[in-house]
């Protein structure tokens, strides 16, 4: 590949800290390294749909590495969804001169720039989430960030409702994988953890809230947002699916923490994390991985090694096809779930 050459750079899905340092790395070794000039692509796939530019410079990543979200904006936009989206994106892409992208987002993210390899876009994948729910990396970065947010706000609800003798849910996200409440819940002491992996019987849990009071502390219990009561199903905010087909989940903290207290008579409080866990500044360990991210990515395009996802593999950073990275979603093992167990009640 030539040097010089012209990178579009974007972000898509739900936004996660970590993504700005991502940016940062592409724009500063595009640049000095390759000599690349970096575009940045507002809003997701909407960006190079609607021709959404935002030109990324040495200047304009200045001071961006701690900050959260994503400088370039995100949205939940599939081209495939919306009417001539290829076609228009890939006029956007010609009419700006672009000769690759760098896309980074999740498994949706991801689903559309392995489909758009196929369809003849020369792209790139940096893979992020906090579900950490992606099959061919180790982990994402913004997971380690939510897990910390999650497990302060434990430490934090436990010491009031240990004051007030209550049952406190908390509802953190994790539509089809646990790892937020399985981290958050083992690191922060959880006397429950529930996830989407594993139905989970409300009687059983009342058994191990009453077993938690007898011993004169509160109990407090993780859920997941996706996870499922035995016979149930998931609780919704609202059953209208976005571009990629998913419904909005919600409420089993709620639900969860009636039936505590109906079935138990103590009190019960449920409190919902929501975007908490996706907001503010990144860990030191998701700038780290998110940096080298960005600079594996940006090497990859300089090689035209197109079609991949930068990976992590232990501690290296490696690359692996894009149909790698949305073949199948990494879900919480029934043995590692079954390890937590051990320290219920
Ligand atoms: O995929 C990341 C995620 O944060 C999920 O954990 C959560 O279910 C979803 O996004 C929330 O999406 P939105 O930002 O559209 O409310």
């Amino acid at each position: 590949m030539p040097a010089g050459m012209r990178v579009g750079v974007l972000t898509g899905g739900g936004d996660c800290p970590g993504l700005n340092a991502v940016l940062r790395a592409v724009t500063r070794k595009g640049i000095s390294v390759h000599g690349h000039e970096i575009l940045g692509f507002r809003s997701g796939w909407l960006g190079p749909v609607e021709g959404l530019t935002m030109p990324l410079s040495l200047d304009t990543v200045e001071e961006i590495l701690d900050r959260g979200g994503t400088i370039l904006g995100s949205s939940r936009t599939n081209p495939y969804k919306v009417d001539d989206g290829v076609a228009r994106l890939k006029a956007t892409l010609a009419e700006h001169r672009v000769d690759a992208l760098v896309a980074i987002g999740g498994e949706d993210t991801l689903g559309v720039a392995e489909q758009l390899t196929h369809d003849g876009v020369p792209v790139v994948g940096v893979p992020k989430t906090i579900d950490n729910d992606l099959d061919a990396t180790d982990y994402t970065f913004g997971f380690d960030t939510a897990v910390h947010i999650a497990t302060e706000a434990i430490d934090r609800l436990r010491t009031t409702a240990e004051s007030h003798h209550r049952a406190l849910v908390v509802e953190v996200m994790g539509r089809h994988a646990g790892w937020i409440a399985l981290h958050s819940g083992l690191a922060g002491g959880a006397n429950v953890i529930l996830v989407p992996e594993q139905p989970f019987s409300v009687e059983k849990v009342c058994e191990w809230v009453e077993r938690r009071f007898e011993r004169q502390y509160a109990p407090i219990i993780v859920v997941a947002e996706g996870a499922i009561p035995e016979g149930g199903k998931e609780l919704l905010v609202t059953g209208e699916r976005d571009a990629f087909g998913h419904v909005r989940l919600g409420g089993v903290g709620t639900w969860l923490a009636d039936e505590i207290a109906k079935r138990t008579g103590k009190e019960s409080r449920a409190v919902v994390l929501g975007h908490t866990q996706r907001g503010g500044t990144p860990t030191a360990y998701d700038r780290v991985l998110a940096t080298r991210f960005g600079l594996h990515a940006v090497d990859a395009v300089a090689e035209g090694d197109f079609g991949k996802m930068v990976a992590l593999r232990g501690t290296d950073i490696v690359r692996v096809p894009l149909s790698a990275a949305t073949a199948k979603l990494k879900t919480v093992p029934l043995g590692r779930y079954a390890e937590a167990e051990v320290l219920f009640g």
